[in-house]
């Protein structure tokens, strides 16, 4: 009898040792480690598992080297996915024989988006759906629903479905139809029946997805891989799979909003960070093409109220930040904020305590960016001064005033990028004014776009131009 031996597998980074431990010794995450069981024979895989995690693109006879200037030219030839906010994150479309992999949330729109997708893009190329969490009847149920506003009629015939949930059927299909695109919604829910361990799995889905990537690279198919996140945000399975595929995209959205935002985390074929924008409607998932205004609040400027302009790849979005400075009833005073680091503002506050004098320790501080965007750079460090002394001084900011530079530890504005972009992008939202960091050497640009550029070279300085007081002066 075969003697069985068990290993065991960290579920995040795909580590595997003989024995249990508690904690992961490669990765340090905590009761990760689950048992797999495998007989010895089970080892004599049918196929072999990319050990690397690379995809191998299993040349079809020996290849030899050649001098780089001498490889031929290929040009990359991409299909639209049916829509530019899809295609600006995947670096222009889709690249044939590339996996994509797509995270997010439960419910998030995943499979509306990838669905929609498909739809549109079978108007001209044949795409295979392969839906392992939901059944023929579902998927179809919501194809209805999405095709009757699209108005992309039943005709279509190119989009193929299949409800399956394994692997080696998928992979059959797949080499019968030989779609130019394949989704694949979600590579969690596949199982390859040669393997012990449970769908999902580490070795189940590393399993699934070097299989799917052999022969999407052998017939220039491209993937589009739907994967589940854990609860803590990151993506589930092995981190093997994210070095496997080309691009890693994320879709996230806040549950309470109808806008969601997709990005790519990693992309072997176009600029990460930049940034899809749609909105889940009645029926189905709309691009928005013009995002600024959904981080815009419409109402009268209020006290504690800035405008900045953030850039989320090479696009600027002009977002709004509000703060709230209220005495503190605690020995150590509330800080939270939304949508920006909270170690970000505890820095900005001290800034403005130490250089402007103002006792903000003895104050509670609450900011919030609208509409649910995270702003992470620190371009937006200057709006959120100003949102607070605003508040602090129950000042608010003249209308249509833009805020842009990074607060220096010892009170400078610091230059920030692509700050033409961001003028451009206020001048067309209808912003007059804005304050920005000294020797931007774009006066003349701002002229020509008739917006008033005031240029200070310390937070104190930025804040008088922008306020129109001195908040450091105690009768302001
Ligand atoms: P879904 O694509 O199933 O999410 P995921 O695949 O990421 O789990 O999206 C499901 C949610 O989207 C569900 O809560 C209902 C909502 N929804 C709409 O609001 N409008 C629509 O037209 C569709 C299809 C879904
Ligand atoms: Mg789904």
């Amino acid at each position: 009898m075969a003697r069985t031996t068990s290993t065991y597998v960290c579920q995040s980074c795909g580590a595997q040792t003989r024995q249990f431990f508690g904690r992961c010794a490669s990765c340090g995450s905590w009761n990760s480690l689950v048992e797999q069981s495998a007989t010895p024979t089970d080892t004599r895989r049918r196929r072999p598992v990319a050990s690397s995690g690379e995809a191998t693109a299993i040349p079809a006879s020996p290849r030899r080297s050649e001098p780089i200037a001498a490889v031929g030219d290929r040009p990359l030839q991409r299909l639209g996915s049916g829509y530019g906010e899809f295609d600006r994150v995947l670096g222009g479309g889709l690249v044939p024989g590339s996996l994509v992999l797509l995270g997010g949330d439960p419910g998030i729109g995943k499979s509306t988006l990838l669905l929609q997708s498909a739809q549109a893009m079978a108007a001209d190329h044949s795409v295979l759906y392969v839906s392992a969490e939901e059944s023929a009847q579902q998927v179809k149920l919501r194809w209805r629903r999405l095709s009757d506003e699209q108005a992309l009629g039943a005709e279509v015939s190119q989009l193929h479905l299949l409800a399956e949930t394994d692997l080696e059927l998928v992979l059959q299909e797949l080499e019968a139809l030989r779609p130019a695109v394949a989704v694949i919604d979600s590579i969690q829910a596949l199982h390859d029946g040669e393997l012990g361990s449970a769908p999902g799995s580490v070795a189940q889905v590393r399993e699934c997805a070097a299989a799917l990537a052999r022969i999407a690279k052998r017939q220039d198919t491209a993937l589009l891989l739907v994967g589940h996140v854990t609860k803590e945000g990151m993506l589930a399975g092995p981190k093997v799979l994210e070095h496997l595929v080309d691009a890693v995209l994320t879709f996230e959205g806040d549950r309470f909003a109808s806008h969601r935002l997709l990005r790519a985390v990693k992309n072997r074929f176009g600029a990460t960070h930049e940034l899809g924008v749609f909105e889940m409607r009645g029926q189905g998932l709309a691009q928005v093409l013009n995002p600024s205004e959904l981080f815009l609040g419409s109402e009268e400027p209020s006290a504690g109220t800035a405008t900045i302009v953030a850039c989320e790849g090479t696009r600027p979005l002009v977002v709004e930040l509000q703060a709230l400075v209220s005495t503190t009833s605690y020995a150590s005073p509330r800080r939270t904020a939304t949508g920006i680091g909270t170690n970000r503002l505890h820095q900005i506050l001290a800034v403005l305590e130490k250089h402007l004098g103002l006792p903000l320790s003895r104050f509670d501080c609450y900011l919030a960016v609208a509409g649910g965007l995270d702003v992470e750079e620190p371009a937006a460090d200057l709006g959120v001064a100003a949102a607070v002394v605003a508040s602090y001084r129950d000042l608010t900011l003249p209308p249509g005033t833009v805020l842009i530079g990074e607060l220096g530890l010892g009170g400078q504005l610091r230059p920030v990028g692509q700050l033409e972009q961001r003028l451009q992008e206020s001048a067309r939202l209808g912003f007059r004014r804005a304050v920005v960091p000294k020797g931007s050497g774009l006066g003349r640009l701002a002229a020509g776009l008739d917006l008033q550029l005031h240029e200070a070279g310390s937070v104190a300085e930025a804040l008088v131009l922008a306020l129109g007081v001195n908040p450091a002066d105690d009768r302001a």
